[in-house]
């Protein structure tokens, strides 16, 4: 007898599952079968599908007509971090850019300093306030970044954060060291980046990934080469902030360095674009970054997936760039200010994210970890389309239940 079945499920959003991640036309195939039941045993995927056969199963969840997906993974966050930055509203309003309020030394490098007087416990007990809420709203993998230490005490301190949360939530993490995120006040360009590379001895202890931010009074492309290839004589795999404010060619240089994934891209180049195609890395967009720092003119997912370009999306959930949590909301972006179609989006956060992070999740095939979402929609479409609330009503992981949407207290 199975564990678990999950019957009367009125549609069942089956991300294809592949080797490589889904390019151009193939992200907008998705199979969504009517009328359907998971079963669950051990915690893994029996069956997904139409109800075919009766499965004995000690435990009906009955899904009362909802909807059902893989849960989603957000491929790019920097869940740990010290404090906020709300006042920086009122200079954004005022017109101030935001690569002049980190040469001010505001912008990340406040979060720094609030990240460094804080405390591993401070940081742990405000990462699990996110981490809850991502779960509370379908996400079940989430990949983490360091970058807001910018030294050897306080980088390890955020990855260590960031494998603690790991091991104490029911979630699947990659853990990313992003230690050339900015370069701290008064500190030599270069001598700060061979500092971090040197770093990266004891940071791949808890990583997955380098990161490195390519940007405009930041680092080069040439020092984001240097690092990139220092990571991997390392062994380690790598990504890079890419061409988000300027267009320096750090999606070209991704390629060249066979990164897993490129992310923001808002500025990335004609040539750079047309090569996605013909390379297995992820374009990770992040729109709700363009929507919070108020620019007009979004990553051209569009021009990349006619082209035969793997896109995915994340929150990139910071305190600076873009405060949510909430990925339903940047799937409701997406539709809005990317143009992506429904089966792009659903595909952009399930299988292709999981390619952007190595992490073998967002599907549901036989095998497969039991981490699935009933959305209280009546359609896949609904949910971009109906934005800015959680529409997730059941999220289970590992075959359990995690989350059920509380309903009102009484009145
Ligand atoms: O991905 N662009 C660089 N890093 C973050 C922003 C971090 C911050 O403003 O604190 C990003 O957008
Ligand atoms: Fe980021």
């Amino acid at each position: 007898m199975n564990d678990t079945v999950v019957k009367n499920i009125k549609s069942l959003i089956l991300p294809k599952k592949t080797d490589q991640p889904l390019k151009g036309q193939e992200m907008d195939e998705l199979e969504i079968i009517a009328d359907a039941m998971v079963v669950i045993d051990e915690g893994k995927i029996v069956y997904a599908g139409a109800v075919t056969e009766v499965y004995d199963a000690k435990e009906t969840i009955d899904a009362k007509g909802m909807i059902a997906s893989p849960a989603l993974v957000d491929p790019h966050t920097h869940v740990v971090h010290g404090g906020s930055r709300e006042h920086e509203m009122s200079l954004k309003r005022q017109g101030v850019d935001y690569l002049k309020i980190l040469e001010k030394g505001g912008g990340i490098l406040n979060t720094v300093e609030q990240t460094r007087n804080a405390s591993h416990e401070a940081l742990f007990d405000k990462a699990s306030k996110n981490i809850t809420r991502m779960i509370q709203h379908g996400v079940l993998t989430v990949e983490s970044k360091s970058g807001y230490g910018l030294d050897r005490e306080n980088e390890l301190k955020q990855l260590k954060v960031s494998r603690e949360i790991h091991e104490r939530f029911p979630i699947q993490m990659r853990h990313t060291y992003l230690g050339p995120h900015a370069v701290p006040k008064g500190r030599d360009n270069e001598e700060f980046l061979n500092e971090m590379i040197e770093l990266l001895d004891e940071a791949q202890d808890y990583a997955d990934f380098a990161d490195i931010f390519c940007e405009t009074g930041v680092f080069t492309v040439e020092q984001s080469r240097r690092y990139m290839e220092a990571a991997r004589k390392r062994g380690l795999k790598v990504k890079i902030h890419a061409d988000e404010i300027d267009p320096l060619g750090g999606l070209e240089l991704a390629m060249e360095q066979n990164a897993i994934s490129a992310d923001h891209l808002v500025a990335a180049s004609e040539t750079g674009k047309s090569m996605l195609k013909d390379s297995d890395i992820v374009a990770v967009l992040l729109p709700g970054t363009t929507f919070y720092l108020g620019k007009e003119k979004f990553a051209d997912a569009r021009g990349m997936l006619d082209n035969g370009g793997a896109v995915s999306l994340a929150t990139d959930y910071n305190p600076g760039s873009c405060v949510t949590d909430n990925l339903q909301m940047i799937m409701a972006i997406a539709a809005l200010k990317l143009k992506m179609t429904p089966n792009e989006i659903w595909n952009a956060v399930t299988v292709n994210a999981a390619h952007a992070i190595n992490a073998d999740k967002g599907t549901l095939t036989e095998g497969d970890e039991a981490n699935l979402v009933l959305w209280d929609a009546p359609n896949h479409e609904y949910i971009p389309y109906h934005y800015g609330v959680n529409h997730a009503h059941t999220v289970i992981a590992g075959g359990r239940t995690v989350y059920e949407r509380p309903g009102l207290l009484s009145y």
